[in-house]
């Protein structure tokens, strides 16, 4: 498959903000009403947050066509406790729907966890919606667990997540 993965460039928070919002709309858009999703993703793109997301790390997945997914890792403690230190977020990954279960997932994914490793990180946590069980099987796959619950708050709409996180062997 030709997919190649690269790291954003600060020029590009703009762009990737765009990209972003429009998989957020395709993957959640179906679970508020549409001004709320509006609010939801003017805080979620918002150009001082993209920038900052390329800043600490973001990857984009691209191939003939343009781009396909992006993540993105952030210094962030998990909430959940469980997980040895230092520790770093999964804080997003999307796959454009035509792309996914077509390995962009997990090229994106293989680039994240290095560059936690690279950095020193003992482990790797993230929050997964509880009603998202494709997310939640393929991060099982890469070897993340259960380490509890969290009720994440968008616009007073109240979406469990599950906190999972990955322990990297010495
Ligand atoms: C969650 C998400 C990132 C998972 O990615 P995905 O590609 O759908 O994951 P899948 O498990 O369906 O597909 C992976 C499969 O791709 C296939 N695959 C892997 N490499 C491949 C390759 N080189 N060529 C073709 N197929 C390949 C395999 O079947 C693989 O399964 P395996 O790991 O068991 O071998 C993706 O569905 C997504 O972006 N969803 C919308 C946004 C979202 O939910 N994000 C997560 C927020 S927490």
């Amino acid at each position: 498959m030709d997919v190649a993965v690269r790291r954003a460039e600060a020029g590009e928070a703009r762009e990737l903000g765009l990209f972003a919002e429009a998989c957020f709309r395709e993957a959640f858009g179906y679970l508020f009403p549409e001004d709320a999703l509006d609010l939801v993703c003017a805080r979620a793109f918002a150009g001082p947050l993209m920038e900052e997301l390329v800043r600490d790390a973001a990857w984009i997945a691209e191939g003939e066509g343009g781009w396909r997914g992006y993540a993105a890792l952030a210094a962030r403690p998990c909430p959940a406790p469980g997980l040895p230190g230092p520790q770093a977020e999964l804080s997003r990954l999307y796959v454009t729907a035509p792309w996914q279960g077509r390995g962009v997932s997990g090229a994106l994914m293989t680039a994240v966890l290095a560059e936690a490793r690279r950095r020193g990180c003992r482990s790797v946590w993230l929050e997964a919606f509880e009603g998202n069980p494709r997310a939640l099987r393929f991060y099982g796959r890469w070897g993340f667990h259960d380490l509890g619950g969290s009720i994440k708050d968008r616009e007073g709409i109240h979406l469990p997540h599950r906190i999972l996180g990955t322990v990297f062997s010495a």
